[in-house]
């Protein structure tokens, strides 16, 4: 017997709406694949030369599928009406406001949908929850489209969760470790598998009951952020000791039950996830009358905190207690390598504090604008009083700017902060970047990233987490 066929419609095209739909489409030419979005630049911008995310490989996988089976809309009613599974991958980031302030998900964006789907639906529509929600939030979804106006409309409601990770996301999608499906149709999940068994290996893809596929992905996210977290504590205390935080990760690391990978020391995790997710488990623990497991996660959290903050105060005694004045050079301010994304990036964190210092900041990142870099320094320190001060506006008017590459933000620096590990810096002529600087030519390796002994020979005073 044929497979129904399949009409796609994902409402959200941010950074997993986006790639998630294409590798869809790329790998199932016959299924139509609508996303659509609110945001009229990100539409314009996916139908572009220019994507409004930064991946690797990602080009190629839209131009195959693009104006194919894969199409980019702001119109979400004619998608949702045509389609038969919906995608909802919209934000959901912690609220800022109410109950649960600093702490839950706030499922606006979510329940907005799941009004529209009910809105506008006729005939069956399988509701897939792709967006990482709170467990048990599929019970909402269902009453609201329980609502629906058209007397016709049925639905099943599914949890899948994404688990790709950003600068990887292509490569995690074409060959994901798992696919998760969590629902209570046997039907409706059978068909999402279909979709992804176009590709995927039928062993990788898990079906589970819907709240178990909803915690895992919490789950998933707060074990990951515990082991950068974890070795991150160790990181302090190597440099306590004369340990070395690599030397120990990968004596740990080679034990099969351990495990090398999610042990880098850095300057602190990033990323528009690990921390909601892990303070949106926390406030889940707290709600269910467990304060001891809220606990226990909350401190990933704080740890997180404190080595980001540790790296700032030890720019700042190092250079004789004072940055007051002094210009430094701050490599990578993506949360990561290999994308444009700097969402909750620890470099915003150690820029705050080197600006409250009254540091002068010449930042280079490849994917990374001034203005992008002003928006998130407004953001977070906004964000923190409610207002931004004169002071702070006054800070990141005039104490900010971008260099065009990295040699060329640290022309006359007192020291050079490497706060992304793109592989870029490993190139760099360290002997003109030295003899262009200001002296002692102070550098910090929040990334472990770049060869110390090399760099010592040079004459930097090098500063690295985790070593002594
Ligand atoms: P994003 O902010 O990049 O994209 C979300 C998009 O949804 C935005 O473009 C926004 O305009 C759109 N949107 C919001 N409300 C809408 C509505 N009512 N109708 C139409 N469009 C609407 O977010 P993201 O990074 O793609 O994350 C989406 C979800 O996926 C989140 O729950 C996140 O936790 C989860 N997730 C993210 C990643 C990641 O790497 N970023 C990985 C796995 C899971
Ligand atoms: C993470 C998860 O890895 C994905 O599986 C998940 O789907 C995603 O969150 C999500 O739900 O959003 P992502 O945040 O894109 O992906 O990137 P990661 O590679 O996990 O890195 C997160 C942060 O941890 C980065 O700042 C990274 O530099 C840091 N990190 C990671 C370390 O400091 N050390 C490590 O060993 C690994």
């Amino acid at each position: 017997m044929s497979e129904p066929s399949t009409k796609i419609c994902c409402i959200g095209a941010g950074y997993v709406g986006g790639p998630t739909m294409a590798m869809i489409a790329k790998q199932c030419p016959d299924i139509e694949v609508n996303v659509v979005d609110i945001n009229e630049s990100r539409i314009a911008a996916w139908n572009s030369d220019l994507l409004p995310i930064y991946e690797p490989g990602l080009d190629e996988v839209v131009k195959e599928a693009r104006g194919r089976n894969l199409f980019f809309s702001t119109d979400v009613s004619a998608a949702i009406k045509s389609a038969d599974m919906i995608f909802i991958s919209v934000n959901t980031p912690t609220k800022t406001f109410g109950i649960g302030t600093g702490r839950a998900a706030n499922l606006e964006f979510v329940e907005k949908c799941a009004r529209e789907i009910a809105l506008h639906a006729d005939g069956h529509k399988i509701v897939i929850e792709k967006s990482t929600l709170p467990v048990r939030t599929a019970e909402a979804v269902k009453r609201i489209l329980s609502s629906a106006s058209n007397e016709n409309a049925t639905f099943d409601v599914l949890s899948n969760p994404e688990f790709l990770a950003e600068g990887t996301a292509v490569e995690d999608l074409l060959a994901p470790d798992r696919v998760l499906i969590g629902g209570e149709s046997q039907e409706a999940i059978d068909r999402l598998a279909a979709v992804y068994g176009r590709w995927v290996n039928p062993e990788n893809i898990l079906k589970t009951n819907l709240w178990s596929s909803e915690l895992s992905k919490l789950t998933a996210n707060a074990f990951l952020a515990q082991r950068v977290s974890s070795i991150n504590a160790i990181s302090a205390l190597c440099e306590a000791t004369g340990a070395d935080v690599d030397e120990v990760a990968n004596a740990i690391g080679t034990d099969s039950r351990i495990g090398p990978k999610f042990l880098k020391s850095s300057v602190g995790f990033g990323g528009s996830c690990f921390q909601k997710d892990i303070l949106n488990l926390v406030y889940l623990c707290e709600h269910f009358g467990l304060p001891e497991v809220a606990a226990y996660w909350e401190q990933v959290v704080l740890m997180n905190d404190y080595q980001k903050r540790r790296f700032s105060t030890a720019v700042v005694k190092t250079m004789f207690n004072t940055v007051s004045d002094k210009k430094i050079a701050i490599w990578g301010f993506a949360f990561k390598k290999d994308t444009n994304d700097t969402r909750e990036s620890p470099a915003i964190y150690v820029c705050r504090d080197l600006l409250e210092e009254r540091a002068r900041l010449t930042i280079y990142d490849p994917k990374v604008s001034l203005e992008q870099v002003k928006q998130e320094l407004v953001y977070l320190m906004t964000s923190e009083n409610g207002t931004l001060s004169e002071k702070h506006r006054q800070l990141i008017d005039e104490n900010v700017e971008v260099a065009d590459s990295a040699s060329a933000a640290t022309t006359g620096a007192h020291a050079i902060a490497v706060l992304t590990e793109w592989d870029e810096f490993k190139d760099i002529d360290f002997h003109s970047v030295y003899s262009s600087m200001k002296k002692p030519a102070f550098l910090f390796d929040g990334r472990n990233l770049l060869d110390r002994e090399k760099l010592s020979k040079i004459g930097f005073e090098v500063y690295a987490t985790g070593k002594s």
